[in-house]
C-alpha cells in the first residue's frame, strides 16, 4: 500500500477511472477484470474504514465512464465518420446500475446471509426468498424506451446516469420489437424501459474478425468489444451488417404496469416480443441458485455468446424494494463470477520480444489450446524473473489460465509430467533484432536493448503511434508497420504522412489493391484530426501513458508550450512527478525528436489542444492556476477542481511560483509548506467559496495574473 489511506484512495480512484474509460469509452480494456475487481474491493474497504474519504463521485458509487469525444471515432470502419462527431446524450430516467461480485460459493453464501439479516431488520424475517439465475452476458448494456407501446428511444449505459442515444443502431437489431406485441401491445403501459445486453454471437464474431483481417482492418480482441464498437458505429448501414443480438433481463422506469416478481417480469417481456434467455431458472432457495451457477460455469463454453458469470437476483420485488442499493449496485442481485478457466498444454519455446521501449520480454509459445472458449498460442512471461519464479522449463507441460477473459497467462509447470528432456530458459546476451549487447539497468528487472535505432523498437514505436489510443490509424497494424518498415517506406512517424505522395509505391506491394490503399490513406488523413493529447501520447515518451498525456496537454496546451516548458511547468500537470518530467525533458533534449515534432506539425497534425475548457473570461479565477490540497468540507476534490475550471481557472496538481492560490483543507500536507515558502497565497474552504461567488477578491491576484498561467491561446 502506498502512502496514507487518503493517497491510496486517490490513487485507486484514478486507476479505476482510467480503466473505466478504456473499457467503456474506448472499448479497449487495459487491465484484467480480476485486477479491476481487486482495486474496487480495496477502495470499498478503505472508504468503509475511513468515511471521511467518501466522495459522491467515487467509482464505488458511479458506474462506468462518462461518455466522451473518443467514442464515435473509436471504431470507424468507414472513413466517412467525421472525427469528434458523436451521439447525442440521454439522461436515464432511472440509473443503470452495476452488480457486486461474488467469487465462488462462499461469497455467494455471505451475500445471502447479509440479505437475510437486512430483511429481518426490515421486519421481513422468515419470508421465503426465491431467486432467479441468469447468464451474465458479456456485452453492452442498453435501455429501450417504449412510450404507449412504441419503441421511441434506445441508449447505452454510459456512466450509468447519462448514456448515448443509439436508437437508429438499435433498430437494426432483429430482436428488438418496434412495438410491444401480444397482450402488452393491446393495452400498452404509458412507459416502460426495457433493460438488456447487446452482444455479438460467437460465430458472428469469428466471421466479422475474419472479414476485417482479410480487408487489412484491425480485428477486435473479443466479442464484447466488437459489440460495443459496432453499436457505437455512426454508420447505420455498417451496424446493420453486423448481426448483433440482445437478451433482455429487466426494467428501468415503468409507468402503468404493475408486476410483483422478476419471474413474471421476464414472462411479460417474452410475451411482449423481447428475447429473454430460455435458460433463465427460478429457485426456491439459495442452494438451488448456487447449483445453477455451478452448472453455468460447467457449460459456459456450450452457448453461442460469451458469459463472464451468472447473475443471481431476488425474485420478489417487495423484498428488492426493502433491500435497496448501495453505491453503484443493488443489494438484491449479485454477479457470480466464474473461476478463471485453465487448460494444460506444451510449452514449446520461450523466445523474446523487443518492445518499443527496448524492454526485452520473454513469451511462451504454446501448443495451441482452447481455454474458456478461446484458442491460446502465446502468453506473455513479463521478464526472466517471472520465468524463474514460475519454475518453467522449455518442453514443460504447463497450466494456462485465462483470467478476466482477456489475457492468457502461464500459471506453472506440471512437474510430474517432466521427462528430463526439458531445457532451461536462457536470456539472450544480444538483441534478437539488432544484435546489440543487451543491458540490465541497475534497479530494473527488465533487460533492455540500448540501441535507440534498433528496428524492433522503431517498429514498435510506429505501431504504438498508429494504435487506437494514439493516432488511431485504422489499417495500420503490426504487420503493415513491419512491412512498410522493411521496405523503407516508413521509418519515422512523419513518414506515415508521406505515404500519400508515394501511393504508387504502396500500390506496387503485393496484396495492396486500390481500395485498401485508398482506405489506408484516408485513415492516415483522418488521423490528422486527433487531438493534441493523443499526438503527445503517440510519441511514446517513456512514462507518458494516455492519462498522463492528457494531464500534460492540460498544462502545455500547444506544441510551442511544450517546447518552451521547463520541468517545473510540466510538474504542474496532475500526476506528473520528477521522473515523468525528466523523461519528457530528455525527449525534448534530442534534436532528432524536435525535428520529428516539426515534421508532424508540417504534415498537418494537431498541435493545439482544445480539451481544457478555455478559461471563462471574466470568471473570478480567469487565467489563474489554483492548487487544492487537504479535505474540504463543502467539496470533494473533483468538485473543487470543477469549480475552479467553471470560474475560469486552471486546477493544477502541484504548487509552483506560477500558482495563484492554494486552497487548503484539513491535513494539507507538504503542499502547504511549499506554498508558504514560495509566498503563494493560501485560503481555506470558506474563503474559496466566497472567492468563487465573486464576493471576495483573489489574494494578490494582480501578481498571479502576470505570472504566466496564460489561458489556452486557441
Ligand atoms: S442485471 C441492477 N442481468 O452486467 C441490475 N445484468 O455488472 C444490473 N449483465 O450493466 C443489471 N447480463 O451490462 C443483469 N442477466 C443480466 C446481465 C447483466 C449481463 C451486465 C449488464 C450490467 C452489468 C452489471
Amino acid at each position: 500500500m502506498s502512502g496514507t489511506p487518503a493517497e491510496r484512495v486517490g490513487e485507486l480512484r484514478r486507476l479505476i477511472a482510467a480503466a473505466n474509460r478504456a473499457y467503456y469509452v474506448d472499448d479497449a480494456p487495459t487491465v484484467d477484470d480480476s485486477v479491476y475487481d481487486d482495486w474496487m474491493r480495496e477502495l470499498e474497504a478503505l472508504e468503509a474504514e475511513h468515511p471521511e474519504l467518501a466522495a459522491s463521485d467515487s467509482p464505488t458509487r458511479t458506474v462506468g465512464a462518462a461518455v466522451g469525444q473518443a467514442v464515435a471515432v473509436g471504431d470507424s470502419a468507414t472513413a466517412a465518420v467525421a472525427p469528434g462527431q458523436r451521439f447525442p446524450t440521454v439522461r436515464h430516467r432511472q440509473p443503470m446500475l452495476s452488480l457486486a461480485n461474488a467469487r465462488g460459493p462462499q461469497e455467494l453464501e455471505a451475500w445471502h446471509r447479509r440479505l437475510v439479516a437486512r430483511l429481518s431488520d426490515e421486519g421481513l424475517a422468515g419470508r421465503p426468498l426465491r431467486f432467479v439465475v441468469e447468464p451474465k452476458i458479456d456485452g453492452l448494456a442498453v435501455t429501450l424506451t417504449y412510450e404507449d407501446g412504441v419503441f421511441t428511444q434506445g441508449a447505452t449505459r454510459g456512466d450509468g446516469a447519462v448514456g448515448e442515444d443509439v436508437t437508429a443502431n438499435l433498430r437494426t437489431i432483429a430482436g428488438i420489437p418496434s412495438a410491444l406485441a401480444g397482450a402488452a401491445g393491446a393495452r400498452p403501459p404509458a412507459l416502460v424501459e426495457v433493460r438488456g445486453e447487446v452482444y455479438l454471437p460467437l460465430a458472428a464474431f469469428a466471421d466479422l474478425n475474419e472479414r476485417r483481417a482479410r480487408a487489412g482492418e484491425r480485428t477486435f480482441v473479443n466479442p464484447r468489444n466488437s459489440a460495443a464498437g459496432s453499436l457505437r458505429q455512426l454508420d447505420v448501414a455498417e451496424v446493420a451488417r453486423r448481426p448483433l443480438a440482445i437478451w433482455c433481463y429487466g426494467f428501468g422506469a415503468v409507468v402503468g404496469l404493475v408486476l410483483g416478481r422478476h419471474w413474471d417480469a421476464l414472462g411479460w417481456l417474452r410475451e411482449a416480443g423481447f428475447p429473454v434467455s430460455p435458460e433463465v431458472t427460478l429457485h426456491e432457495d439459495l442452494a438451488g441458485a448456487a447449483a445453477a451457477c455451478a452448472a453455468w460455469e460447467e457449460r459456459r463454453a456450450a452457448v453461442d455468446f460469451d458469459i463472464d458469470g451468472a447473475v443471481v437476483k431476488v425474485d420478489d420485488f417487495a423484498a428488492r424494494e426493502r433491500l435497496g442499493s448501495v453505491g453503484r449496485a443493488p443489494r438484491w442481485a449479485i454477479a457470480y463470477k466464474f473461476a478463471p478457466t485453465t487448460a494444460t498444454t506444451l510449452l514449446k519455446d520461450i523466445p523474446v520480444n523487443v518492445g518499443r521501449t527496448g524492454a526485452v520480454v520473454p513469451y511462451a509459445v504454446l501448443d495451441p489450446v482452447s481455454v474458456g472458449g478461446a484458442t491460446v498460442t502465446f502468453a506473455t512471461l513479463h521478464n526472466q524473473d517471472d520465468v524463474a519464479r514460475k519454475g518453467l522449463l522449455i518442453g514443460d507441460t504447463v497450466i494456462v489460465q485465462r483470467a478476466g477473459d482477456v489475457i492468457p497467462q502461464v500459471v506453472g509447470p506440471l512437474t510430474e509430467a517432466r521427462t528430463g528432456d526439458e531445457t532451461p530458459f536462457v536470456m539472450p546476451t544480444a538483441c534478437p533484432a539488432c544484435s546489440t549487447d543487451l543491458v540490465q539497468p541497475p534497479d530494473e528487472v527488465q533487460y533492455r536493448c540500448p540501441n535507440r535505432s534498433c528496428p524492433a523498437q522503431l517498429v514498435g514505436g510506429i505501431e504504438h503511434f498508429a494504435s487506437r489510443g494514439a493516432l488511431d490509424i485504422e489499417g495500420l497494424g503490426e504487420k503493415r508497420v513491419q512491412l512498410f518498415y522493411d521496405l523503407g517506406l516508413v521509418r519515422t512517424f512523419a513518414d506515415i504522412y508521406r505515404l500519400a505522395g508515394r501511393r504508387d509505391e504502396v500500390l506496387a506491394i503485393e496484396r495492396f489493391g486500390e481500395r485498401s490503399v485508398d482506405n489506408l490513406l484516408a485513415a492516415i488523413e483522418a488521423s490528422k484530426e486527433r487531438p493534441w493529447e493523443r499526438v503527445l501520447y503517440g510519441l511514446g515518451i517513456r512514462h507518458v501513458g494516455e492519462v498522463t498525456a492528457q494531464a500534460i496537454a492540460a498544462v502545455v496546451p500547444t506544441l510551442d508550450d511544450l517546447l518552451a516548458a521547463d520541468a517545473e511547468r510540466l510538474a504542474e500537470a496532475e500526476g506528473v512527478g520528477p521522473v515523468v518530467a525528466e523523461s519528457v525533458r530528455e525527449f525534448l533534449g534530442s534534436e532528432a525528436n524536435i525535428a520529428l515534432l516539426e515534421d508532424l506539425r508540417a504534415a498537418g497534425l494537431r498541435t493545439v489542444s482544445d480539451a481544457p475548457a478555455a478559461p471563462r473570461e471574466g470568471g473570478p479565477l480567469a487565467g489563474l492556476s489554483v492548487v487544492i490540497t487537504g479535505a474540504l468540507d463543502a467539496y470533494t476534490r473533483d468538485e473543487a477542481k470543477r469549480a475552479v475550471v467553471a470560474a475560469g481557472g486552471k486546477a493544477v496538481g502541484s504548487v509552483s511560483r506560477n500558482t495563484a492560490m492554494l486552497v487548503a483543507g484539513a491535513d494539507p500536507g507538504s503542499k502547504l509548506a511549499k506554498a508558504e515558502s514560495l509566498g503563494v497565497p493560501v485560503v481555506d474552504g470558506d474563503a474559496f467559496t466566497e472567492i468563487l461567488a465573486g464576493r471576495r477578491p483573489v489574494p494578490g491576484a494582480a501578481e498571479g495574473q502576470e505570472d504566466g498561467a496564460a489561458p489556452a491561446d486557441d
